[in-house]
């Protein structure tokens, strides 16, 4: 890592590993800053869908991309002005964010964007290539997994907390595609980078696998000292 950048922790993984709850939670405990990648291409794919865009055209969305303005504030999300927070949480902006995801101009577009997040003291970046494309001299990675059937499971909670919806078995069809197309695209497919550090989330509890981090992260750090 060039010593003038800030440390970042890569957190990538599947679609419902965990992933955010994690690095936030992460994040909070080292007082670094948070990136939540996926929000990005959810906010391309619900702004594409609104304006009656074709999801696959690469040029017509990257042109969408690049003038779209991003604002987090905290755990909220505007565009343009205008809040977003719920709206791209949804299955529906999901599914748009995946196949945005596969154009290569739309990843080149976000990519100033997301490395501008690397700031002092320090980041915690989740999503699918903060390891192996957008930050690879992080000084951990972390390749978050569930079971297909528990990470189905926590999506169900999610959307049952939030008051609405969904049946089992189209969430856990929902992930499998989703899981197939992330990893199968031809740009920055979801993978296990050979230096990330595999943690199966299947049935641990948030706090357990929050601490495993914390930990591969002290032992990171005592090893550039
Ligand atoms: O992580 P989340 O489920 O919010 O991401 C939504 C979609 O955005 C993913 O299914 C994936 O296709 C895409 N994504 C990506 N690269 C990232 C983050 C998300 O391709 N770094």
């Amino acid at each position: 890592m060039a010593p003038d950048l800030p440390t970042v922790i890569a957190i990538d993984g599947p679609s419902a590993s965990g992933k955010g709850t994690i690095a936030v939670a992460v994040a909070r405990h080292l007082g670094f800053h948070y990136l939540d990648s996926g929000a990005l291409y959810r906010i391309v794919g619900l702004v594409g869908s609104e304006r009656g865009a074709n999801l696959d055209d690469d040029r017509e969305i990257s042109h969408i991309t690049l003038n779209l303005k991003v604002k987090f504030e905290g755990d909220r999300v505007f565009v343009d002005g205008r809040e977003v927070s719920d709206p791209i949480r949804g299955e529906a902006a999901g599914a748009a964010a995946s196949r945005v995801a596969a154009l290569p101009g739309v990843r080149s577009a976000l990519m100033a964007l997301q490395r501008s997040f690397r700031q002092p003291p320090g980041l915690v970046a989740d999503g699918r290539d903060m390891g192996s494309v957008v930050f690879p001299d992080a000084r951990l990675k972390i390749y978050l997994t569930a079971t297909a059937d528990e990470r189905a499971r926590r999506r169900h909670k999610q959307l049952i907390d939030k008051g609405s919806g969904a049946s089992m078995a189209t969430l856990l069809q929902d992930i499998r595609d989703r899981d197939f197309r992330d990893s199968t695209r031809a740009v920055a497919p979801l993978l296990k980078c050979i230096d990330a550090i595999e943690i199966d989330t299947t049935g641990t509890p948030v706090d357990v696998v929050v601490a495993q981090v914390l930990q591969l992260y002290q032992k990171a750090q005592q090893k550039t000292q």
